[in-house]
């Protein structure tokens, strides 16, 4: 038996950052997010024989090549796990992972990552027991091993986080954005400008942590929950001003919030900012809507409609490749759900 799945990365609009402190893994804000296509993971599973041990037993290769800093997280990961999957008890696994993306880019594999593996388990599962898995219970599954991956699962914007006005919304697993997305937001694409390509000075995972007892935490929490339904709204008005605003807007403020966070940490580096302020100047001066978000390190993001490309290359070319690490970015198209590889 052997499962292989490829899943993209994502990249969020409206951002998650901090947990509940009950449960695991669930999000102290909802979010939303756009798939990236062109970034993403193969994985496959396979098994290689029974497990008598009870506990979960795998072998891992990554890029073909064992990769021991990955075991402790996949260990928590196939605990929190284990009820869920009869497949983990039973077989000893085989797990053999890569990424389209080279690894030391800055770009985040962990949402595609664990969201591929989510997706081979699944189908292993159903093999095994005979009983269907669903889509939430995949999410679901991907959020236990990194939160974001859970939105990695659909061709729309995916939403995670229960708010009051999605329909169906839940801090468990993501959900896809059901409106009519507008004409204007047709072929968006993302240009992921790598500025430091480094291990990050503080992990997502502390990141999140130093979000507990934060006297901002609170207020942070009403700005994504209005943020979400602004940006939903302009998702199907096509009110692209909107949309712009409230993505720049969260992009700061998650780095805000990390100003905010004792100890403080920045991770931003000057050519973040001056890759912004060259985004700023072209929107003015050609009124054409590329916008830039963050995630948690310093590259940038940039996001357009795709009938902007070639302008878009030329700003990039012309303008932005100066301040990339080794003039290194990477193009995608947005939105793809998890592809079964035969
Ligand atoms: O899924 P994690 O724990 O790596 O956290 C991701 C946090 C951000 O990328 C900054 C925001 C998000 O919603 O993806």
């Amino acid at each position: 038996m052997k499962s292989t799945f490829r899943c993209s990365s994502n990249i969020a609009l409206v951002k998650y950052w901090g947990k509940k402190p009950e449960g695991i893994q669930l999000p102290a804000n909802p979010s939303i997010s756009f798939t990236l296509k062109d970034l993403y993971t193969e994985t496959t599973v396979s098994v290689l024989g029974s497990n008598t041990s009870g506990n979960p037993e795998f072998n891992f290769l990554f890029e073909g090549n064992p990769k021991p800093s990955f075991i402790p997280k996949l260990t928590d990961f196939f605990d929190r796990i284990l009820n869920n999957y009869s497949i983990l008890k039973d077989f000893r696994l085989q797990i053999n992972t890569s990424n389209n993306f080279h690894h030391g880019t800055g770009i985040a594999s962990s949402a595609s990552g664990f969201g591929a593996l989510a997706c081979c388990l699944a189908e292993l599962e159903e093999l095994h027991s005979g009983k269907p898995v669903s889509v939430e219970q995949i999410s679901k599954t991907a959020r236990l091993g990194s939160g974001s991956a859970c939105r990695s699962m659909f061709e729309a914007p995916a939403i995670w986080g229960s708010h009051p006005s999605v329909q169906g919304s839940s801090n468990e697993y993501a959900i896809p954005f059901q409106g009519n997305i507008h004409e204007a937001f047709a072929g968006m694409m993302d240009a992921v400008l790598i500025v430091d390509s480094g291990e990050k000075s503080v992990s997502s995972t502390a990141g999140h942590e130093l979000l507990k007892g934060n006297p901002f935490s609170p207020a942070r929490c009403g700005e994504a929950t209005l943020h979400l339904t602004e940006l939903c709204t302009a998702l199907e008005t096509g009110n692209m001003a909107d949309f712009i605003r409230v993505v720049e807007q969260e992009a700061l403020q998650l780095h805000a919030m990390m100003m905010l966070s004792i100890p403080y940490f920045i991770l931003i580096r000057p050519a973040t900012l001056s890759i912004i302020e060259a985004v700023w100047a072209f929107r003015k001066e050609t009124s054409i809507p590329v916008m830039f978000t963050l995630d948690a390190g310093a590259n940038v993001h940039l996001l357009f409609p795709g009938v902007h490309y070639q302008q878009v290359k030329i700003l990039i070319d012309s303008r932005l490749l100066e301040y990339c690490q080794n003039s290194e970015y990477f193009c995608s198209k947005i939105g793809s759900a998890p592809i079964k590889i035969q």
